[in-house]
């Protein structure tokens, strides 16, 4: 990645930090976007800490016009971008029939319109300057089976699978690879705080899990790392599932805890 030019979106916090530490570290000059500049500026001192380059924009992704702000100050700063991964994200858990419109919205609107903003906004850029570029969309897995409990977000994540196929092939002549990566539960302070905020709501998420423990977030960072990398230069419009098996845990393996009850020991 030396040298290339990287833009994360939520990229002070959680999975977009540890992506941002991984990309520095193999040589990718780091954009972080996200609202709060006190969330970017303490990842991006820590980047430059370390021997990287880090550039903090204060973003609000659901605004075409900040988006534009940001391709244009990383383009200024650094120069054209050549990876992107669209991260930042909101979620809560709330009843369908509860959830107010302006949630709804809100939701969508980071994950599923910044999303389409950015890509708009870089890919423009990416297909003017004609030297391709990489694209990354962080996914869930219940962007394909749903999630009772997180209506917004999953159809949001649908959305962006939808787009992730869409511009895969529709961008794939400019020399831009569109993917995704669909981590399980990871343990960030955000997603715990708004996903499995008792013990006991982690302990059922953690046992759906095979592996039968939370991912850490410099795993999903590896696979993005793989992903905008030339490892991966025939891989487009593909999702790398990261998640301990979690998914395949949901009605595959309905007989598991029978089958554990006559396992020997
Ligand atoms: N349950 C029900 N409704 C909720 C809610 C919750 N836990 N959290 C927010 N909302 C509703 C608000 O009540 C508001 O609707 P209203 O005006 O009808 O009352 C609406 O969502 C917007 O909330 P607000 O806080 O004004 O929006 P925001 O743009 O500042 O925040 C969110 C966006 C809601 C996504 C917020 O949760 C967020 O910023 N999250 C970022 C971090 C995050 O979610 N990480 C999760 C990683 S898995």
């Amino acid at each position: 990645m030396g040298g290339q030019v990287a833009i994360i979106t939520g990229g002070g916090t959680g999975l977009g930090k540890a992506m941002a530490l991984e990309f520095s570290r193999l040589g990718a000059r780091v954009v972080l976007a996200s609202r709060k500049l006190e969330n970017l500026e303490p990842t991006a001192r820590e980047i430059r800490d370390r021997g990287g380059e880090a550039l903090a924009v204060p973003t609000d992704v659901r605004d075409p016009a900040q988006v534009d702000n940001l391709v244009a100050r990383t383009a200024a700063e650094f120069g054209p971008v050549d990876i992107l991964v669209n991260n930042a994200a909101g979620n809560f858990i709330c009843p369908a029939e509860n959830l107010s419109v302006n949630g709804w919205n809100a939701v969508l609107g980071i994950v599923l319109h910044g999303t389409f903003y950015c890509c708009r906004a870089v890919g423009r850029q990416m297909i003017e300057r004609g030297q391709g570029g990489k694209i990354l969309n962080v996914i869930a897995t219940y962007a394909w089976n749903g999630n009772p409990g997180t209506i917004h977000s999953a159809a949001a994540k649908a959305g962006v699978l939808s787009l992730t196929r869409t511009l895969a092939v529709e961008w794939a002549p400019y020399g831009i690879r569109t993917n995704a990566v669909a981590p399980g539960p990871v343990d960030t302070e955000g997603a715990a705080s708004q996903l499995w905020a008792s013990p006991e709501a982690s302990r059922v998420v953690r046992s759906q899990v095979p592996l039968n423990r939370f991912g850490r977030p410099e795993e999903i960072a590896w696979a993005a790392a793989y992903l905008v990398s030339d490892y991966a230069a025939y891989v487009n419009g593909e999702v790398l599932t990261v998640d301990g098996g979690a998914w395949l845990n949901k009605g595959m393996f309905v007989y598991r805890q029978a089958l554990e009850q006559v396992r020997p020991g």
